[in-house]
């Protein structure tokens, strides 16, 4: 909770518009304080879209040094994986590809305590939705452990009871309002997937956990209970970054159990341009307004998926925004232009997808 009473809730619907507030409140730091030490900037650090962080200096010190660090992210499997989970997986592979050892956590406790899912059900997605995905996308097999919540080793689930010995009712109350039991099992459950690589590996390493601002209350509480049990276990603080959300395709939230607010991976060209054509834009009422005063690319969607996604080249991202702006684009004419970036883009993922399949079994071990 900060001064004024307000919290986040990691099982709630937050759609977060204040961001500069929510840094100040709850005290996490601007990424462009640190970009400068970074020695290979990712396109979402620069964009912003990664924005703030806590600690990340250990791991940009790792990075530049080449010395061990350790990748930490888990997701909730539901549903189709869309272009918005394609953002968490980017930021994976990046560490990974930076040095990291990843560490991807199956949240599939978590999500039959607070979601009501099965868990044959979750296993299918995550292996055939999820994962498949991401070795299309560019995770390797080396230096990567895939784990269940359900299916972890002894030390795992040891540790996340131990836990319980350090951390008051009152305390997970003030960080997360009301509670239920499933939540407090997830809660600590999501503590020991943060804290246990570091045994895994063997010594104390810095940890980066890459989430959603909504994931800050189990960041907090983590790293008080890291160091509450410096002692038994010498845990390094874990850092983390917290990214901004893509807007859905109507311009409100983008959510798996809504398909008409996302694109998956998995698609059919076809489908992906219908969304685009019925997509929100920062367009005006009429084409002679659009020229007279220009568009607004910062409310449009299709921008969002050029941030995000499609346009690597800081320049020609620039210069759409800039062509919008002045009115010298209008939006049909950029919407062609994303069906034809989005229809390559799936083309070349879901055939990288089929050959991903022979190299399931290398993340199952
Ligand atoms: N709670 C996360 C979610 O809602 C999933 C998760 C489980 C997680 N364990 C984690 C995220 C560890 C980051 C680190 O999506």
């Amino acid at each position: 909770m900060d001064k004024t009473g307000k919290r986040i809730d990691p099982w709630g619907a937050n759609d977060i518009s204040d961001y500069d507030k929510l840094m100040s409140e709850f005290g996490i730091e601007p990424f462009s304080n640190i970009i400068n030490s970074v020695p290979n900037i990712h396109k979402y650090m620069r964009r912003n879209i990664i924005y703030g962080h806590r600690d990340f200096k250990r791991i940009a010190l790792a990075m530049k040094n080449k010395t061990p660090f350790i990748m930490l992210t888990g997701l909730m499997p539901s549903g189709k994986m869309h272009f918005g989970h394609k953002m968490v997986a980017d930021e994976m592979i990046y560490f990974q590809q930076n040095g990291a050892h990843c560490y991807v956590c199956i949240a599939d406790i978590e999500a039959y305590l607070t979601r009501n899912m099965d868990l044959e059900t979750m296993k299918d997605l995550a292996i055939n939705e999820y994962l498949l995905n991401y070795i299309a996308l560019g995770l390797k097999p080396k230096k990567c452990t895939l784990y269940f919540q359900s299916d972890f080793k002894n030390k795992y689930n040891t540790l996340s009871k131990y836990f319980a010995k350090k951390v008051t009712f009152n305390e997970l109350k003030a960080i997360y309002g009301d509670l239920t039991t499933g939540k407090i099992t997830s809660a600590l459950t999501q503590a020991a997937d943060i804290l246990y690589p570091q045994l895994d590996i063997g010594r104390p390493t810095p940890t980066i956990v890459p989430v959603g601002t909504d994931q800050d209350p189990h960041l907090r509480l983590t790293r008080d209970i890291a160091s509450r049990f410096k002692s038994e276990y010498n845990f390094i603080l874990p850092s983390s970054t917290y990214h901004r959300y893509q807007k859905g395709l109507g311009g409100s939230k983008m959510s798996s159990s809504d398909p008409t607010t996302y694109i998956a991976l998995t698609d059919s060209k076809k489908d992906a341009e219908s969304k685009i054509k019925r997509a929100l834009t920062g367009g005006r009422d009429t084409l002679e307004e659009q020229k007279r005063l220009g568009g607004n690319p910062a409310k449009c969607t299709i921008f969002e998926l050029y941030k995000f996604h499609l346009i690597d080249d800081d320049s020609k991202l620039k210069n759409v925004f800039d062509d919008c702006s002045a009115g010298k684009i209008m939006c049909g004419e950029c919407k062609m232009r994303c069906i034809e970036l989005i229809a390559n883009f799936l083309e070349k993922h879901q055939q990288k997808r089929e050959k991903a399949k022979s190299q399931l079994d290398k993340f199952l071990k």
